[in-house]
């Protein structure tokens, strides 16, 4: 039987990295294996390779022909990968220019989620998380920026659902209560 693809997403910083490695953990000592796949990472690999950069933080400022070349080599890559996937990636990336779809149609032709799931917060939270996190080059916005960008992230996941007939799911990652967005996350993906 095909496993299932579930795609996670949610701005920068709001954690969906950590929530994933837990509710994943939590599946294994249940017997259920996902395959956790990070698309920026596919993506950065290809950048890589063709010497276009060095530093992930860098991918979200390239052209945006280039940004589409770059998605579209991760999703052909990704829909390879058999059995129950798990792909954390961007509903949107903020770019210089605007707000790109991260799964435009030749993106979700290729991968055909059962499920995108929106990992969310309140904006000050994730404010606070990217100012004490050294270890990324994150792009300094005030709260209200970040509302915007995931009221935008809302709207185009609709977009989504009606191009894929896929269901959304919305998580909250509030402070102090990671076990509790781990077990929703879980639950969904059970
Ligand atoms: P990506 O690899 O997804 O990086 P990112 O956007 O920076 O997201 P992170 O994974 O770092 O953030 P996170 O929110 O998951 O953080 P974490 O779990 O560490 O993408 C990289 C690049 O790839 C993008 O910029 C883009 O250019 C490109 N890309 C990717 N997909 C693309 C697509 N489809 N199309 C085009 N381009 C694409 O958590 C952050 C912090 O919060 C940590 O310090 C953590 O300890 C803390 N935290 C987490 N949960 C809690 C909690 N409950 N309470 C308190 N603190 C918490």
């Amino acid at each position: 039987m095909e496993g299932k693809k579930v795609i996670i997403t949610g701005v920068p910083g709001v954690g969906k990295t950590t929530v994933v490695n837990e509710a994943l953990k939590n599946l294994k000592e249940q017997g259920i294996e996902y395959q956790s796949i990070n698309f920026g990472t596919f993506m950065f690999e290809v950048a890589k390779n063709d010497n276009i950069i060095r530093d992930r933080d860098q991918m979200r400022t390239l052209d945006r022909a280039v940004q589409k070349r770059l998605q579209q080599r991760a999703a052909q890559a990704i829909a390879q990968v058999p059995g129950n996937v798990l792909i954390d990636t961007h509903a949107s990336v903020k770019t210089p220019k605007g707000y790109l779809a991260g799964l435009p149609e030749w993106v979700l032709r290729e991968i055909m989620p059962d499920i995108i799931i929106l990992v969310e917060t309140d904006d000050d939270q994730i404010l606070m998380r990217r100012l004490t996190d050294e270890t990324r080059s994150r792009d300094k916005e005030g709260s209200r920026s970040i509302a915007e960008h995931q009221q935008f992230n809302r709207s185009i996941a609709a977009a989504y659902a009606m191009m894929t007939g896929c269901t959304i799911k919305m998580i909250t990652n509030a402070d102090f209560l990671l076990d509790r967005s781990a077990a929703e996350l879980a639950e969904v993906l059970r």
